[in-house]
């Protein structure tokens, strides 16, 4: 499913004062955007008023033609679970499922059945480097190893957008660079699109587009040209 997500006017309140000022976006399917801008400036509050997860105050948010802002609850969870996916910080996989399990999960929520749905996350899982670890649980595993759990969880029930906040923030850089290398590696394959919070400037240069929050604005947006990535981290860090 490609559709582009538009932005319209977004503010956010959470009752102190405004946190988003009026933002509209438009992210178009396929495009890899990172989203920086200093500490409390309103990046994650966005990425969640973005995907669902917070209403904003005022302003729109549509996924092709649906309004999400609009929907009940029921409704928008539904839309997120069958077209977002997510990448957090950390805290995102049940510790008493197996990787594996983890990973199925969100296309079984959306109607897959158990064997479809595991056959996809052990593909995932392998595609990641990880089919070795299928049947542990994400607790007897590294941080590395978890977030790349998590990617495949992400992109488990094929989303339209995948939305990442600071992804590897938990992580040592080199680790945190390898990550993120293949969630964009398989992200650009699957031809979603991606919404990335990073505070890392290298990490942005592998988006094709920067977008700015200051003050809860949009400060800046420009196209940066992303390189591609697919080598592995150390390959590319002489080049840039
Ligand atoms: N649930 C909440 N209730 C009240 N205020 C909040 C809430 N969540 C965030 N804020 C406030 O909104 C502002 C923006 O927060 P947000 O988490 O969006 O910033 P951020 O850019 O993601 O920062 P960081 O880089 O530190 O993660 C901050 O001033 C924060 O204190
Ligand atoms: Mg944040």
């Amino acid at each position: 499913m490609t559709h582009s997500l538009s932005l319209h006017d977004i503010t956010k309140d959470y009752g102190q004062g405004p946190v988003l000022s009026g933002i509209s976006l438009d992210i178009q399917p396929g495009e890899t955007v990172a989203v920086m801008g200093p500490s409390g400036s309103g990046k994650s509050t966005l990425l969640h008023c973005m995907s669902g997860v917070l209403t904003p105050t005022d302003g729109a948010v549509f996924f092709g033609e649906t309004n999400i802002a609009q929907l009940s609850d029921a409704a928008r969870s539904r839309l997120r679970l069958q077209h977002f996916g997510f990448v957090f910080q950390d805290g995102q996989l049940l510790p008493e499922l197996t990787n594996v399990d983890n990973v199925a999960l969100p296309a079984m929520l959306t109607g897959s059945s158990r064997g479809a749905a595991r056959k996809r996350a052990q593909a995932l899982l392998d595609q990641l480097g990880l089919g070795g670890l299928a049947m542990r649980r994400p607790g007897d595993v590294s941080g590395g190893q978890a977030q790349r759990v998590a990617i495949a969880r992400a992109l488990a029930a094929e989303p339209s957008i995948v939305f990442a906040d600071e992804p590897t923030g938990a992580l040592d850089q080199s680790t945190g660079h390898e990550v993120i290398q293949m969630l964009t590696t398989i992200v650009r394959q699957s031809g979603a699109s991606l919404v990335m919070v990073t505070h890392d400037p290298k990490v942005a240069d592998w988006m094709e587009r920067r977008v700015e929050i200051r003050d809860g604005l949009v400060h800046d947006d420009r196209l940066v040209g992303g390189v591609r990535t697919g080598a592995p981290a150390a390959a590319q860090g002489g080049a840039r």
